[in-house]
């Protein structure tokens, strides 16, 4: 079986990094880059992270490219320590890579592997800033799958009543990806957060031998820390880019899914606010919406049969 080429646009992140160890591990797909932007932690970081990452991993050919600092709205105001740490990583301290981040900025790097790999399946699990840099470039191309971490539908927003953090971070940025003719899968909210994993599966992880299980293993502590008693009653995490990485590696797909127009609200109150066009139990019809068709799993994933 060949593996699908992959290029993960990030805002490495605790979730971000469990998402990037499980790809490294998937054998459906292959990253083919990673682009970082700012979100969690600053692109520069992000890519840092990244890039630590990987070296613990044994992982020295994946280009790593720095992408937008500031958002397209707002420029960039210290990302999610309470959530994610100082460094994004629940303050670990992991060393420095050897490896240096990729020269080209991060929408070169998307141009390129997307000219490279016909076949290329985006996977973003950041604000989408760099995303819709790349899709104002004169020679775009479409992918043949783009799939988001983001949004929040019939679910409450995580930063606002309404919004989610990606897209929040950079609704604008968003509003022009979803209106692009790409082959677009959102993983909300509505869908990641009934996706978790506890003290149990932590003991679990730190049980697996190797550098990176033990950097993961080491930094979730802070992440369930922050959730714990805050957003769930015990002791366990929401795994939103892990989610969104098996939906885009075709390990997962949606049971109930919503294909429409998906309009982000810019104006304050609401702003980062996604509504589909299609609605869901608790939405209305919105008319006059522009865009393209977006697919929403809305509600929960059913795993691929696996082969013998
Ligand atoms: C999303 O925002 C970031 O904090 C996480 O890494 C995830 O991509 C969840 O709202
Ligand atoms: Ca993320």
């Amino acid at each position: 079986m060949s593996r699908r080429p992959i290029l993960v646009d990030c805002d490495t992140g605790i979730d971000d990094a469990l998402a990037l160890a499980y790809l490294l591990a998937e054998p459906a797909v292959e990253i083919v880059g990673v682009t970082t932007v700012s979100g969690n932690t600053d692109a520069a970081r992000a890519a840092a992270n990244t890039l630590s990452l990987f070296e613990l991993a044994g992982v020295d050919d994946i280009p790593v490219a720095v992408g937008a600092h500031d958002f397209r709205g707002r420029a960039y105001a210290g990302g999610a320590p309470h959530v994610h740490g100082d460094d994004g990583i629940g303050g670990i301290a992991l060393a420095a890579a050897a490896r240096v981040h990729d020269a080209r900025p991060a929408v070169e790097l998307i141009d390129h592997l997307a000219a490279r790999h016909p076949d290329l399946t985006v996977l973003a699990l950041g604000p989408l800033t760099n995303l819709a840099a790349y899709a104002e470039t004169p020679a775009a191309a479409a992918f043949e799958r783009l799939v988001v971490m983001g949004g929040a539908f019939a679910h409450s927003g995580n930063v606002t009543a309404w919004a989610e953090a990606n897209i929040h971070n950079d609704p604008e940025a968003a509003a022009v990806v979803f209106a692009q003719e790409w082959d677009t899968t959102l993983v909300p909210l509505d869908v990641t957060m009934s996706q978790t994993m506890d003290a149990t599966d932590l003991v679990r992880l730190d049980a697996i031998a190797g550098a990176l299980p033990r950097a993961l293993a080491a930094m979730l502590p802070f992440y369930l820390d922050f959730y714990a008693g805050r957003v769930f009653a015990d002791r366990r995490c929401a795994l939103h880019d892990p989610l969104a990485a098996m939906v885009a590696a075709g390990v997962l797909r949606g049971v109930s899914v919503s294909s429409g127009q998906v309009e982000v609200r810019l104006e304050r109150g609401e702003r980062g606010r996604t509504v589909s066009s299609r609605g869901s139990s608790t939405q209305r019809w919105v008319r006059g919406m522009e865009g393209s068709a977006v697919e929403v799993l809305l509600e929960r994933l059913e795993s691929r049969e696996w082969p013998d």
